[in-house]
């Protein structure tokens, strides 16, 4: 082919942050709204590539996109294409570092792209394998759950290297109103903020820890029985014990207030925290609509509604 596209998702952690980290499981869903494209094009010289951080040869690329730089080299290497003369154009609408896993959604859109020029059939097990390569370089020791969600069409169930299953909810009537704090969130100092926790204070940081991986198998069973309630009392009390881990911030512990004021059956950051987004459980689209406003009003520099109400599993 002489072009050829991938995409991906943006991700959102329902439950499991940061526990999922420490084998418990973890519930994320794609934001399909938020996407992520990326356009592979055979050119007659040079190797290119545009996106929102760069846009030249990709030998000139800064030190903060090498997994980007490394994870081509790979794909090149793969497909003996070193020679090959590229331009590779990537459009994210996906934030940076405010935890709905940008970088990873990135990868998965470029180990497609390859692949589609390329005509090669992809694995999923491959797929998450490539991404990998560049979530190690960004991240340092990542669940992997980011790259799995991006790369999914439908919500799943995460154990880090054991259970990556697509789960079905589409009898749930949910209606999520997400909110960007506009904060960068850094993934890898949370996630050693939580580490150093556990270190200092096990006693305090490990029953956090499990309760959370609980937290994430109660609610896959309120999913499945359409339980909101349920769902909502689950994401607050993921809340409370993220900030008990350190990973919330007084903007994030603010917009979940708003959203409960506002009727949300439950709110909670989602991704690393430290920065980065919140999510709530809205009754209906109505007060997903007020909720968002109320956000945007209090600094939120972007909202997001998706509602699961017509999904279909496929
Ligand atoms: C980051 O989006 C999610 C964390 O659980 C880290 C990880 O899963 O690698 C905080």
């Amino acid at each position: 082919k002489e072009k050829a596209t991938g995409t991906s998702y943006a991700k959102i952690i329902f439950f499991g942050e940061h526990s999922v980290v420490y084998g418990k499981p973890a519930v994320a869903i794609p934001l399909y709204s938020v996407d992520v494209s990326a356009t592979l094009e055979r050119t007659v010289i040079g190797q290119t590539i545009h996106c929102r951080y760069f846009d030249g040869p990709i030998s000139q690329m800064n030190d903060n996109l090498q997994g980007v730089r490394v994870l081509i080299d790979r794909l090149l290497n793969l497909f003996e294409a070193n020679e090959l003369s590229f331009r590779l154009t990537i459009e994210s609408k996906v934030p940076a570092e405010r935890g709905m896993g940008s970088s990873a959604a990135t990868a998965i859109a470029l180990v497609r792209a390859f692949f589609n020029l390329f005509e090669k059939p992809l694995s999923r097990l491959e797929l998450l394998t490539l991404a990998d390569i560049e979530e190690k370089i960004t991240h340092g020791n990542p669940s992997g759950l980011d790259a799995a969600t991006a790369s999914s069409e439908a919500p799943i169930w995460f154990i880090k290297n054991q259970v990556n299953e697509q789960i079905e909810f589409h009898r749930s009537n949910l209606c999520l109103v997400i909110a960007d704090s506009g904060i960068k969130g850094k993934t890898s100092e949370a996630v050693s903020l939580v580490h150093n926790n556990l270190i200092d204070e096990p006693d305090m940081a490990m029953p956090l820890i499990d309760q959370l991986g609980q937290i994430a198998t109660t609610a896959r069973q309120a999913l499945a029985d359409s339980d909101q309630v349920t769902l909502g009392r689950l994401m607050s009390q993921s809340q409370t014990d993220l900030a008990k881990l350190g990973v919330s911030t007084k903007a994030l512990d603010q917009f979940c207030q708003i959203a409960i004021t506002y009727n949300a059956l439950g709110a909670k950051l989602t991704g690393s925290g430290l920065g980065g987004c919140m999510i709530a459980l809205a009754k209906n689209q109505r007060d997903a609509q007020i909720i968002a406003t109320k956000l945007r009003q209090a600094g939120a520099t972007q909202t997001w509604i998706q509602s699961f109400k017509n999904y279909e599993f496929t």
